[in-house]
Protein backbone atom coordinates (compact mmCIF):
# COMPACT_ATOMS: atom_id res chain seq x y z
CA UNK A 1 0.00 0.00 0.00
CA UNK A 2 0.83 3.66 -0.66
CA UNK A 3 -0.13 5.86 2.36
CA UNK A 4 -0.79 9.55 1.38
CA UNK A 5 -0.40 11.42 4.64
CA UNK A 6 -1.31 14.66 6.08
CA UNK A 7 -3.22 15.96 2.66
CA UNK A 8 -3.56 19.95 4.18
CA UNK A 9 -7.24 19.88 2.77
CA UNK A 10 -9.38 16.75 1.05
CA UNK A 11 -12.97 17.70 -0.60
CA UNK A 12 -14.66 14.28 -1.33
CA UNK A 13 -17.60 15.93 -2.40
CA UNK A 14 -19.58 12.46 -0.82
CA UNK A 15 -22.42 14.31 0.48
CA UNK A 16 -24.02 15.18 -2.73
CA UNK A 17 -23.81 11.77 -3.60
CA UNK A 18 -25.32 10.57 0.13
CA UNK A 19 -27.55 13.35 0.43
CA UNK A 20 -28.51 14.19 -3.13
CA UNK A 21 -27.76 17.58 -3.08
CA UNK A 22 -28.30 19.46 -6.00
CA UNK A 23 -25.42 21.91 -5.62
CA UNK A 24 -22.80 22.35 -2.41
CA UNK A 25 -23.72 25.54 -0.38
CA UNK A 26 -21.42 24.63 2.62
CA UNK A 27 -17.87 23.37 3.36
CA UNK A 28 -19.20 20.07 4.79
CA UNK A 29 -21.87 19.71 1.72
CA UNK A 30 -18.08 19.38 0.09
CA UNK A 31 -17.12 16.53 2.47
CA UNK A 32 -14.05 18.86 3.57
CA UNK A 33 -11.58 16.78 5.59
CA UNK A 34 -8.58 18.91 7.30
CA UNK A 35 -5.22 17.12 7.17
CA UNK A 36 -6.59 13.85 5.80
CA UNK A 37 -4.90 10.67 4.84
CA UNK A 38 -5.66 8.28 1.69
CA UNK A 39 -4.50 4.72 1.66
CA UNK A 40 -4.30 3.12 -2.12
CA UNK A 41 -3.79 -0.77 -2.26
CA UNK A 42 -1.51 -2.29 -4.85
CA UNK A 43 -4.15 -2.39 -7.40
CA UNK A 44 -4.09 1.92 -7.44
CA UNK A 45 -7.72 1.54 -5.65
CA UNK A 46 -8.69 3.92 -2.78
CA UNK A 47 -8.97 1.55 0.48
CA UNK A 48 -9.36 3.76 3.09
CA UNK A 49 -9.44 7.74 3.63
CA UNK A 50 -10.15 9.99 6.70
CA UNK A 51 -8.68 12.16 8.79
CA UNK A 52 -4.82 11.71 9.87
CA UNK A 53 -6.03 11.07 13.30
CA UNK A 54 -8.00 8.64 12.45
CA UNK A 55 -5.15 6.66 10.72
CA UNK A 56 -4.52 3.19 11.75
CA UNK A 57 -1.39 1.90 12.40
CA UNK A 58 0.85 1.05 9.24
CA UNK A 59 1.36 -1.87 8.07
CA UNK A 60 5.33 -2.63 7.96
CA UNK A 61 5.97 -2.54 4.20
CA UNK A 62 4.02 0.74 3.62
CA UNK A 63 5.20 3.90 1.82
CA UNK A 64 4.23 7.05 3.32
CA UNK A 65 3.83 10.15 1.52
CA UNK A 66 3.95 13.15 2.74
CA UNK A 67 1.20 15.67 1.57
CA UNK A 68 1.32 18.99 3.50
CA UNK A 69 0.66 21.72 1.14
CA UNK A 70 -1.79 19.98 -0.84
CA UNK A 71 -5.21 20.32 -1.74
CA UNK A 72 -7.37 16.78 -2.72
CA UNK A 73 -10.55 17.08 -4.84
CA UNK A 74 -11.96 14.84 -7.20
CA UNK A 75 -10.94 14.68 -10.65
CA UNK A 76 -11.81 17.56 -12.74
CA UNK A 77 -13.96 17.28 -15.49
CA UNK A 78 -14.52 19.23 -18.54
CA UNK A 79 -17.78 18.65 -19.56
CA UNK A 80 -18.25 20.18 -23.00
CA UNK A 81 -15.81 20.96 -25.38
CA UNK A 82 -15.27 21.15 -29.30
CA UNK A 83 -12.02 19.99 -29.73
CA UNK A 84 -11.41 18.65 -32.60
CA UNK A 85 -11.61 21.12 -35.17
CA UNK A 86 -8.99 22.86 -38.18
CA UNK A 87 -8.44 26.52 -38.70
CA UNK A 88 -8.46 29.22 -36.15
CA UNK A 89 -10.73 32.17 -35.94
CA UNK A 90 -9.03 35.08 -34.37
CA UNK A 91 -10.83 37.89 -36.96
CA UNK A 92 -14.03 37.08 -35.36
CA UNK A 93 -12.45 38.53 -31.70
CA UNK A 94 -12.01 41.30 -33.43
CA UNK A 95 -15.56 41.63 -34.89
CA UNK A 96 -16.91 40.91 -31.67
CA UNK A 97 -15.26 43.59 -29.88
CA UNK A 98 -16.39 46.08 -32.59
CA UNK A 99 -19.98 45.23 -31.54
CA UNK A 100 -20.74 42.39 -34.07
CA UNK A 101 -22.95 39.64 -32.62
CA UNK A 102 -22.16 36.05 -32.80
CA UNK A 103 -25.07 35.60 -34.55
CA UNK A 104 -24.82 38.18 -37.34
CA UNK A 105 -20.64 36.75 -37.65
CA UNK A 106 -22.58 33.60 -38.53
CA UNK A 107 -24.73 35.09 -41.28
CA UNK A 108 -21.89 36.98 -42.74
CA UNK A 109 -20.18 33.83 -43.27
CA UNK A 110 -18.02 33.63 -39.99
CA UNK A 111 -19.24 31.38 -37.16
CA UNK A 112 -19.61 27.24 -37.44
CA UNK A 113 -19.54 26.95 -41.27
CA UNK A 114 -16.31 28.55 -41.79
CA UNK A 115 -14.74 26.30 -39.22
CA UNK A 116 -16.33 23.05 -41.01
CA UNK A 117 -14.55 24.48 -44.48
CA UNK A 118 -11.08 24.80 -42.22
CA UNK A 119 -11.61 21.44 -40.84
CA UNK A 120 -12.57 19.66 -44.47
CA UNK A 121 -9.09 20.98 -45.61
CA UNK A 122 -7.30 19.62 -42.26
CA UNK A 123 -6.14 15.86 -42.81
CA UNK A 124 -7.19 13.25 -40.59
CA UNK A 125 -3.62 13.14 -39.20
CA UNK A 126 -3.71 16.60 -38.33
CA UNK A 127 -6.27 17.01 -36.99
CA UNK A 128 -5.82 13.99 -34.75
CA UNK A 129 -2.57 15.85 -33.65
CA UNK A 130 -3.85 18.71 -32.71
CA UNK A 131 -6.30 17.14 -30.65
CA UNK A 132 -3.86 15.37 -28.86
CA UNK A 133 -2.44 18.13 -28.03
CA UNK A 134 -5.23 20.06 -26.94
CA UNK A 135 -6.23 17.24 -24.41
CA UNK A 136 -2.36 17.54 -23.40
CA UNK A 137 -3.66 21.23 -22.12
CA UNK A 138 -6.48 19.52 -20.80
CA UNK A 139 -3.86 17.20 -18.85
CA UNK A 140 -2.04 20.05 -16.81
CA UNK A 141 -4.73 21.69 -15.40
CA UNK A 142 -5.49 18.41 -13.51
CA UNK A 143 -8.59 18.05 -15.81
CA UNK A 144 -9.09 14.02 -15.58
CA UNK A 145 -11.93 13.49 -18.07
CA UNK A 146 -13.05 15.52 -20.69
CA UNK A 147 -16.36 15.75 -22.75
CA UNK A 148 -15.58 16.19 -26.83
CA UNK A 149 -18.18 16.52 -29.41
CA UNK A 150 -17.77 16.17 -32.78
CA UNK A 151 -19.72 18.97 -35.19
CA UNK A 152 -17.29 20.78 -37.67
CA UNK A 153 -17.53 17.64 -40.09
CA UNK A 154 -21.48 18.42 -41.20
CA UNK A 155 -21.63 15.12 -43.41
CA UNK A 156 -21.95 11.48 -43.22
CA UNK A 157 -18.05 10.78 -44.03
CA UNK A 158 -16.67 13.97 -42.50
CA UNK A 159 -18.85 13.49 -38.45
CA UNK A 160 -17.83 9.98 -38.61
CA UNK A 161 -14.35 10.83 -38.66
CA UNK A 162 -13.89 13.45 -36.06
CA UNK A 163 -16.06 10.71 -33.72
CA UNK A 164 -13.25 7.82 -35.33
CA UNK A 165 -10.57 10.38 -34.15
CA UNK A 166 -12.37 11.04 -30.55
CA UNK A 167 -12.35 7.02 -30.56
CA UNK A 168 -8.75 6.86 -31.00
CA UNK A 169 -7.73 9.96 -28.74
CA UNK A 170 -10.17 7.86 -26.09
CA UNK A 171 -7.24 4.73 -26.57
CA UNK A 172 -4.68 6.73 -26.68
CA UNK A 173 -5.52 8.98 -23.64
CA UNK A 174 -7.02 6.00 -21.94
CA UNK A 175 -4.55 5.77 -18.80
CA UNK A 176 -4.09 10.01 -18.02
CA UNK A 177 -7.50 11.50 -18.90
CA UNK A 178 -11.17 9.63 -19.71
CA UNK A 179 -12.89 11.01 -22.55
CA UNK A 180 -16.66 10.94 -23.30
CA UNK A 181 -17.78 11.32 -26.99
CA UNK A 182 -20.71 13.40 -28.09
CA UNK A 183 -21.96 13.42 -31.87
CA UNK A 184 -23.43 17.28 -32.82
CA UNK A 185 -23.99 16.54 -36.44
CA UNK A 186 -26.56 18.75 -35.75
CA UNK A 187 -24.57 21.86 -34.83
CA UNK A 188 -25.51 23.80 -38.06
CA UNK A 189 -26.76 23.23 -41.34
CA UNK A 190 -24.39 22.79 -44.25
CA UNK A 191 -24.22 24.86 -47.13
CA UNK A 192 -24.15 22.15 -49.85
CA UNK A 193 -27.45 20.32 -49.68
CA UNK A 194 -30.76 21.57 -48.21
CA UNK A 195 -31.83 21.15 -44.84
CA UNK A 196 -34.33 18.70 -44.97
CA UNK A 197 -31.79 16.01 -46.80
CA UNK A 198 -29.06 16.98 -44.03
CA UNK A 199 -31.86 16.56 -41.46
CA UNK A 200 -32.76 13.23 -43.26
CA UNK A 201 -29.33 11.78 -43.74
CA UNK A 202 -28.84 12.55 -39.96
CA UNK A 203 -31.73 10.90 -38.66
CA UNK A 204 -31.61 8.24 -40.81
CA UNK A 205 -28.38 7.03 -41.62
CA UNK A 206 -25.69 9.01 -39.52
CA UNK A 207 -27.24 8.50 -36.05
CA UNK A 208 -27.83 4.75 -36.69
CA UNK A 209 -24.52 3.91 -38.24
CA UNK A 210 -22.53 6.21 -34.92
CA UNK A 211 -25.08 4.34 -32.41
CA UNK A 212 -23.97 0.55 -34.20
CA UNK A 213 -20.63 1.54 -34.45
CA UNK A 214 -20.76 2.73 -30.32
CA UNK A 215 -18.56 5.80 -31.31
CA UNK A 216 -20.69 8.38 -29.58
CA UNK A 217 -22.58 7.77 -25.94
CA UNK A 218 -24.51 11.41 -26.53
CA UNK A 219 -25.93 12.89 -29.21
CA UNK A 220 -26.54 16.71 -29.08
CA UNK A 221 -28.28 19.65 -31.34
CA UNK A 222 -27.71 23.48 -31.52
CA UNK A 223 -31.28 24.58 -30.91
CA UNK A 224 -31.09 28.31 -32.17
CA UNK A 225 -32.36 31.03 -34.65
CA UNK A 226 -30.85 30.14 -37.98
CA UNK A 227 -29.72 26.88 -36.57
CA UNK A 228 -32.24 23.86 -35.23
CA UNK A 229 -35.50 24.80 -34.34
CA UNK A 230 -37.60 22.73 -31.27
CA UNK A 231 -38.77 20.62 -33.91
CA UNK A 232 -36.14 20.01 -36.33
CA UNK A 233 -34.24 19.39 -32.67
CA UNK A 234 -37.16 16.73 -31.82
CA UNK A 235 -36.34 14.69 -34.54
CA UNK A 236 -32.63 14.59 -34.32
CA UNK A 237 -33.15 14.02 -30.65
CA UNK A 238 -35.92 11.22 -30.97
CA UNK A 239 -33.46 9.58 -33.51
CA UNK A 240 -30.88 9.44 -31.09
CA UNK A 241 -32.57 8.36 -28.32
CA UNK A 242 -34.78 5.74 -30.04
CA UNK A 243 -30.83 4.94 -30.81
CA UNK A 244 -30.21 4.21 -27.62
CA UNK A 245 -28.04 7.49 -27.52
CA UNK A 246 -28.16 10.10 -24.29
CA UNK A 247 -29.49 13.84 -24.89
CA UNK A 248 -27.80 16.96 -24.66
CA UNK A 249 -28.40 20.27 -26.30
CA UNK A 250 -26.75 23.55 -26.75
CA UNK A 251 -30.06 25.86 -25.48
CA UNK A 252 -30.79 29.36 -25.14
CA UNK A 253 -27.32 30.64 -25.58
CA UNK A 254 -28.46 33.54 -27.77
CA UNK A 255 -32.38 32.94 -27.90
CA UNK A 256 -34.96 31.26 -26.24
CA UNK A 257 -36.43 29.20 -28.70
CA UNK A 258 -38.03 26.48 -25.99
CA UNK A 259 -35.35 23.90 -26.02
CA UNK A 260 -35.00 23.81 -23.05
CA UNK A 261 -38.72 22.06 -22.26
CA UNK A 262 -38.09 19.54 -25.16
CA UNK A 263 -34.95 18.30 -23.36
CA UNK A 264 -36.61 17.95 -20.37
CA UNK A 265 -39.53 16.03 -21.59
CA UNK A 266 -37.03 13.57 -23.64
CA UNK A 267 -34.98 13.37 -20.64
CA UNK A 268 -31.89 15.13 -21.92
CA UNK A 269 -29.41 14.59 -19.23
CA UNK A 270 -28.01 18.17 -19.46
CA UNK A 271 -28.71 21.78 -21.41
CA UNK A 272 -26.12 23.51 -22.21
CA UNK A 273 -25.54 27.09 -22.36
CA UNK A 274 -28.58 28.85 -20.66
CA UNK A 275 -27.89 32.29 -21.03
CA UNK A 276 -31.45 33.24 -22.39
CA UNK A 277 -33.35 31.05 -19.93
CA UNK A 278 -36.79 31.83 -19.36
CA UNK A 279 -38.09 32.50 -15.28
CA UNK A 280 -40.62 29.01 -16.65
CA UNK A 281 -37.94 27.22 -18.09
CA UNK A 282 -35.89 27.35 -14.51
CA UNK A 283 -38.91 25.80 -13.08
CA UNK A 284 -39.34 23.24 -15.69
CA UNK A 285 -35.38 22.64 -14.61
CA UNK A 286 -35.33 22.35 -11.39
CA UNK A 287 -38.44 20.21 -11.46
CA UNK A 288 -36.29 17.82 -13.41
CA UNK A 289 -33.09 15.74 -13.02
CA UNK A 290 -31.57 17.32 -16.37
CA UNK A 291 -28.37 19.27 -15.48
CA UNK A 292 -27.75 22.57 -16.54
CA UNK A 293 -24.12 22.97 -18.02
CA UNK A 294 -22.98 26.80 -17.89
CA UNK A 295 -20.27 28.04 -19.76
CA UNK A 296 -18.88 31.08 -18.35
CA UNK A 297 -15.89 31.53 -20.95
CA UNK A 298 -18.32 31.85 -23.88
CA UNK A 299 -20.08 34.61 -21.77
CA UNK A 300 -17.03 36.76 -21.27
CA UNK A 301 -16.14 36.24 -24.79
CA UNK A 302 -19.21 37.32 -26.87
CA UNK A 303 -20.40 39.68 -24.12
CA UNK A 304 -23.73 38.80 -24.60
CA UNK A 305 -24.71 38.14 -20.99
CA UNK A 306 -24.51 35.61 -18.48
CA UNK A 307 -26.93 32.98 -17.56
CA UNK A 308 -29.09 33.65 -14.11
CA UNK A 309 -26.52 31.19 -12.19
CA UNK A 310 -27.34 32.18 -8.96
CA UNK A 311 -31.45 32.29 -9.27
CA UNK A 312 -30.97 29.00 -10.98
CA UNK A 313 -29.34 26.86 -8.18
CA UNK A 314 -31.61 29.31 -5.42
CA UNK A 315 -34.29 27.58 -7.31
CA UNK A 316 -33.26 23.71 -7.25
CA UNK A 317 -31.96 23.64 -10.85
CA UNK A 318 -28.57 21.73 -10.91
CA UNK A 319 -25.64 23.36 -12.05
CA UNK A 320 -22.45 22.03 -13.88
CA UNK A 321 -19.57 24.25 -15.26
CA UNK A 322 -17.80 23.59 -18.27
CA UNK A 323 -15.14 25.18 -20.83
CA UNK A 324 -17.02 25.34 -23.85
CA UNK A 325 -13.61 25.66 -25.67
CA UNK A 326 -14.33 25.72 -29.36
CA UNK A 327 -13.02 28.03 -32.15
CA UNK A 328 -15.38 31.03 -31.97
CA UNK A 329 -17.12 31.23 -29.15
CA UNK A 330 -14.79 30.31 -26.27
CA UNK A 331 -11.02 29.97 -27.36
CA UNK A 332 -9.57 28.87 -24.32
CA UNK A 333 -9.39 25.65 -22.68
CA UNK A 334 -8.70 27.08 -19.24
CA UNK A 335 -10.83 25.66 -17.39
CA UNK A 336 -10.30 27.17 -14.05
CA UNK A 337 -10.24 30.49 -15.52
CA UNK A 338 -13.57 29.75 -17.16
CA UNK A 339 -14.78 28.89 -13.13
CA UNK A 340 -13.49 31.78 -11.97
CA UNK A 341 -15.21 33.97 -14.43
CA UNK A 342 -18.00 31.99 -13.08
CA UNK A 343 -17.92 32.43 -9.53
CA UNK A 344 -17.13 36.31 -9.91
CA UNK A 345 -19.52 37.08 -12.69
CA UNK A 346 -22.42 34.41 -11.90
CA UNK A 347 -21.73 35.59 -7.82
CA UNK A 348 -21.33 31.91 -6.68
CA UNK A 349 -19.84 30.60 -3.87
CA UNK A 350 -16.68 28.45 -4.59
CA UNK A 351 -18.70 25.33 -2.55
CA UNK A 352 -21.52 25.89 -5.26
CA UNK A 353 -18.12 26.52 -8.43
CA UNK A 354 -16.59 23.29 -6.72
CA UNK A 355 -19.93 20.92 -6.87
CA UNK A 356 -20.04 22.53 -10.22
CA UNK A 357 -16.94 21.28 -11.64
CA UNK A 358 -16.60 17.69 -9.64
CA UNK A 359 -20.17 15.58 -9.17
CA UNK A 360 -22.60 18.15 -10.69
CA UNK A 361 -20.12 17.55 -14.54
CA UNK A 362 -20.31 14.23 -13.80
CA UNK A 363 -23.69 14.23 -13.21
CA UNK A 364 -23.91 16.12 -16.84
CA UNK A 365 -22.42 13.46 -18.78
CA UNK A 366 -24.62 10.51 -16.49
CA UNK A 367 -21.52 9.49 -14.81
CA UNK A 368 -22.36 10.19 -10.89
CA UNK A 369 -21.91 6.57 -9.95
CA UNK A 370 -17.82 6.88 -11.24
CA UNK A 371 -17.02 10.25 -11.30
CA UNK A 372 -16.89 13.15 -9.50
CA UNK A 373 -16.43 12.10 -5.97
CA UNK A 374 -13.80 10.85 -3.78
CA UNK A 375 -14.36 7.62 -2.27
CA UNK A 376 -12.71 4.61 -1.22
CA UNK A 377 -13.32 1.29 -3.89
CA UNK A 378 -12.75 4.12 -6.79
CA UNK A 379 -9.42 3.95 -8.53
CA UNK A 380 -6.83 6.61 -6.75
CA UNK A 381 -6.13 7.87 -10.69
CA UNK A 382 -9.53 9.36 -10.18
CA UNK A 383 -8.51 12.28 -7.95
CA UNK A 384 -6.70 15.62 -8.75
CA UNK A 385 -3.84 16.71 -6.22
CA UNK A 386 -2.87 20.94 -6.68
CA UNK A 387 -0.13 22.23 -4.27
CA UNK A 388 -1.92 24.86 -2.70
CA UNK A 389 -1.77 25.19 0.95
CA UNK A 390 -4.60 26.69 1.58
CA UNK A 391 -7.58 25.59 -0.39
CA UNK A 392 -9.02 29.23 -1.13
CA UNK A 393 -6.26 29.82 -3.66
CA UNK A 394 -7.84 27.39 -6.28
CA UNK A 395 -10.36 30.93 -6.28
CA UNK A 396 -7.55 33.26 -6.30
CA UNK A 397 -5.03 32.81 -8.82
CA UNK A 398 -6.79 34.03 -11.29
CA UNK A 399 -5.84 32.56 -14.76
CA UNK A 400 -2.42 31.85 -13.39
CA UNK A 401 -0.67 28.20 -14.31
CA UNK A 402 -2.48 25.54 -11.81
CA UNK A 403 -0.37 23.88 -9.94
CA UNK A 404 -1.11 20.50 -10.03
CA UNK A 405 1.32 17.50 -8.35
CA UNK A 406 2.41 14.78 -10.21
CA UNK A 407 2.64 11.42 -9.12
CA UNK A 408 1.38 8.16 -9.40
CA UNK A 409 -1.98 9.80 -8.63
O1 LIG B 1 -21.18 26.08 -27.72
N1 LIG B 1 -23.12 27.31 -30.16
C1 LIG B 1 -22.71 26.34 -30.71
N2 LIG B 1 -21.53 25.77 -30.54
C2 LIG B 1 -20.43 26.40 -29.90
C3 LIG B 1 -19.76 27.43 -30.72
C4 LIG B 1 -19.18 26.83 -31.92
C5 LIG B 1 -18.46 27.80 -32.78
O2 LIG B 1 -18.69 29.03 -32.73
O3 LIG B 1 -17.64 27.27 -33.55
C6 LIG B 1 -20.83 26.92 -28.55
O4 LIG B 1 -20.78 28.12 -28.26
FE1 LIG C 1 -20.68 24.31 -27.14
Amino acid sequence: VIIYKNISHLFTLLPMKERSLKNAATLEDCGYIPDASVWVDDSGTISWLGPSSALKPLPPHAQVIACQGETWIPGLIDGHTHMVFGGQRSLEMMQKRSGVSYLNIAKQGGGILSTVQMTRETSRDELFDLACQRVETSIRQGIKHLEIKSGYGLSFKTELMLLKIIRDLKLQFEDRVGISTTCLAAHAFPKDVSSDTYLKMVTEELIPEVASLRLAEFCDVFVEQNFFSVSQARNVLEAARHNGLKLKAHVDECTSLGGIGLAVELGAVSVDHCIAIQPSDVKVLANSNTTAVLLPMTSFVLQEGYAPAKNMIESGVRVALASDFNPGSSPSQNLWLAAQIGMIQYGLSPYQVLSALTYNAACSLAKEQKLGMIEVGMPAQQVTRLAYGDWQEMFYWIGQPIPVVEGKI
